[in-house]
């Protein structure tokens, strides 16, 4: 049977390119946009609308899959958001997002599954205030302290990317009994909208960095924080 991955943002950029290149590898890819029309097309794939920023649109796709019989042997959190937007946008879309979807879809990942969660060097924790590492670094800390930060948004993006880190990190614990690797990766500094045209690395290197977490062996990593396959800090 077809293998099967949800990769989030997958309109554009980054989360794109890695849907493309999971369908490539054979898995049937179900391309999670916020606009059904963003969707590419790929062989036996799907499109599933998502806003990663609407606890009640997590909840309708967790459904929908649920009432299918879905199972994910990967699921990519890719969706993001860089500035633009208020703080609390931010930390809405891109910790309280993976989390309220990772959650909700936990029960629908097989055994062995690999989960991505798509972060950024800003998120390194040479970057970040000490008050903020201190919380995130408190060996106490759960996954509702962590919505609890969302509420109240302390930082910008880099912050909510070291959140996000630490959200791989405990999920990681809380699945390592069902073997699913779950990491933090850093795809680089990639031409995107997000981007920028600037950048140093192509669509392929960034997503390629992505695409490391969702392949590794059984007897891979779990809960660190990696680009190009070396960890972060
Ligand atoms: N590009 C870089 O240099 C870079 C560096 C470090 C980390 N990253 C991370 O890599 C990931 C992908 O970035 P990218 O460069 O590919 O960015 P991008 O080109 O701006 O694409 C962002 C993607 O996220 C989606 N998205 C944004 N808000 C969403 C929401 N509320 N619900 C669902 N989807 C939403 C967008 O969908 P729409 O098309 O609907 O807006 C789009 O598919 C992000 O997590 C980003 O933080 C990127």
């Amino acid at each position: 049977m077809k293998r099967t991955a949800l990769v989030t943002g997958a309109s554009r950029g980054i989360g794109r390119e890695v849907a493309r290149e999971l369908s490539r590898e054979g898995y049937r890819v179900l391309s999670a946009v916020r606009v059904a029309g963003d969707a590419q097309q790929l062989p036996g794939g799907t499109p599933e609308v998502l806003d990663v920023g609407s606890p009640e649109s997590i909840e309708r796709l967790a459904g929908r899959l649920a009432g299918r019989g879905g199972k994910l042997d990967v699921l990519v959190n890719n969706a993001g958001v860089y500035r633009g937007v208020e703080a609390r946008n931010i930390w809405d879309v891109n910790v309280r997002g993976p989390l309220l979807l990772t959650q909700a879809l936990a029960p629908l990942l097989l055994d062995g599954a690999r989960v991505a969660m798509v972060s950024s060097g800003l998120g390194r924790s040479a970057n970040q205030d000490p008050r903020l590492l201190t919380r995130l670094r408190s060996e106490v800390l759960t996954l509702r302290d962590v919505e609890a930060l969302c509420d109240e948004a302390p930082g910008g993006y880099g912050a909510s990317k070291a959140a996000l880190n630490r959200l791989a990190q405990l999920f990681a614990k809380q699945f390592e009994p069902r073997h699913i690797l779950v990491n933090a990766v850093s795809p680089g500094w990639v031409r995107t909208d997000m981007g920028g045209a600037n950048a140093p690395r192509s669509l392929e290197q960034g997503a390629a960095s992505v695409l490391w977490a969702c392949r590794l062996d059984a007897d891979g990593p779990t809960g660190g924080f990696f680009e190009d396959g070396q960890p972060v800090e």
